[in-house]
């Protein structure tokens, strides 16, 4: 349970609130590459922690993330013409950079030098991993560029989605950390999605739904150990990578690709869920590319040309009452990632955590929130760096593993929670 007040504190991300200025400490993905193909290509509209903004790439293939309206009386630039290195408004032909620069007022003398005075609220856009990721902090405290090992991998061993969330961005986060609800919502996907089914490990989820949760902090967030019995009194142990203040790392299923999520804010009652799926060692192959293109695995099918799901709050999420009676998924929805997205949106866009029941298995949910409140104290008190912004602290993996029942997971996965180039994960 959370105090009105400090459920504010960490769900409010608008400028100025301390939360928002969190998120600001960080490079967050902002847009998948593939939405500027080329370019001069159609600018594209983009609102992160409740601010409005305009991606562009420029004749010279610079990208840029600028302030949505136009310094003269306010027009979308969505509106703009991208033409010889700047978007144009359309209004009266005021020109900007990819820097937020007006380069143009084509009403005034160029003599006169108003065109300089003139710059939009602007920040960088790099591209790692097929992901287009921004800054959007004070320009003196930018950290060195991302390197989660997702976008560090060859291309052919990586992909990428995003969905819309019509929640805010904790409860999809709390989602993430929460391993106990896959023995329950997920159980029919286990033994029949392509990119779950198979793996030892997974009969050992469906054959123990107590598990014991034990959580540890780590550098840069938390590792979420969740431990179920497997043979002669060994334990299997799932662990969960969380790092602050929205990367979540799902632990991997046999041979199948790793995979996890950022939530991101949009607004205070949206967010992005970026899900990723790479395998550290081997190309994904052309099947499970193709089934993730489909919305298998942790990827949803999407009304085309958007990034909406199918399966949305408007069409209470195609729910398959005969299904859900059979059992062949538990709750009737398909796909694990609308299974998990139907119901934090029916939480209401902010669950309201003062009514909250919480019991051992919330224990990673718990610590994270009490690690993320902490660490936006220090911020705001002192201007403390957050965990997370350390490229260090990005270099982790979930792991999946058997061990002796003498030995904490901290010790027995020690070597398997870093991300380490060319050595294959630990799963079962
Ligand atoms: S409103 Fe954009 S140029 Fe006038
Ligand atoms: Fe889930």
């Amino acid at each position: 349970m959370l105090k009105r007040e400090q459920s504010d504190l960490l769900t409010q991300t608008g400028p100025g609130t301390p939360m928002g200025r969190m998120f600001r400490s960080y490079w967050i993905p902002a847009l998948l590459a593939e939405e500027l193909p080329e370019n001069d290509c159609p600018p594209v509209r983009v609102k992160l922690v409740s601010e409005r903004l305009i991606a562009f790439r420029d004749t010279e293939g610079r990208c840029g993330l600028v302030d949505e309206f136009c310094a003269h009386r306010g027009v979308s630039l969505w509106f703009a013409r991208n033409e010889q290195c700047g978007l144009r408004c359309p209004y009266h032909g005021w020109k900007y950079d990819v820097t937020g620069q007006c380069v143009d007022v084509p009403s005034e003398p160029e003599a006169s030098g108003f065109a300089k005075k003139i710059k939009l609220q602007s920040y960088p856009l790099v591209e790692r991993g097929g992901v287009l990721w921004t800054y959007m902090g004070p320009p003196e405290q930018q950290p060195p560029p991302p390197e989660w090992e997702f976008i560090t991998v060859p291309p052919r061993q990586t992909f990428t989605s995003k969905r819309i969330q019509e929640s805010n961005w904790l409860q999809a986060m709390e989602g993430g950390i929460d391993s106990s609800h896959v023995s329950w919502l997920h159980r029919g996907d286990l033994n029949s999605d392509p990119l779950f089914k198979g793996a030892k490990g997974n009969q050992y989820n469906l054959s123990d739904a107590r598990p014991v949760f034990e959580v540890v902090e780590s550098p840069g967030g938390l590792y979420i150990g969740a431990r179920r019995n497997a043979e002669e009194g060994r334990y299997y142990w799932r662990i969960t990578q969380w790092v602050m203040p929205a990367f979540t790392m799902i632990p991997p299923r046999g041979n199948h690709s790793v995979h996890g999520h950022f939530w991101i804010p949009i607004d205070d009652e949206n967010c992005w869920t970026w899900s990723f799926d790479y395998h550290p060692v081997r190309e994904l192959t052309d099947a499970e590319l193709a089934a993730m293109r489909d919305g298998k695995g942790i990827h949803v099918r999407y009304i085309p040309g958007t990034y909406r799901p199918l399966a949305n709050k408007d069409n209470d999420y195609l729910i398959d009452r005969a299904a859900q009676k059979a059992g062949r998924t538990f709750s009737g929805v398909e796909g694990i990632a609308m299974q998990d997205a139907s119901l934090q949106e029916s939480m209401g866009p902010i669950v309201d955590r003062t009514k909250e029941n919480l019991v051992s298995t919330d224990n990673g949910i718990i610590m994270a929130r009490h690690r993320l409140l902490r660490a936006v104290k220090a911020l705001t008190q002192n201007g403390t760096v957050p965990p997370g912004v350390d490229l260090a602290h990005q270099k982790v993996r979930s792991a999946a593993i058997v061990l002796p029942p003498d030995v904490p997971f901290t010790e027995g996965a020690r070597e398997a929670l870093v991300a380490r180039p060319e050595v294959a994960p630990a799963s079962v």
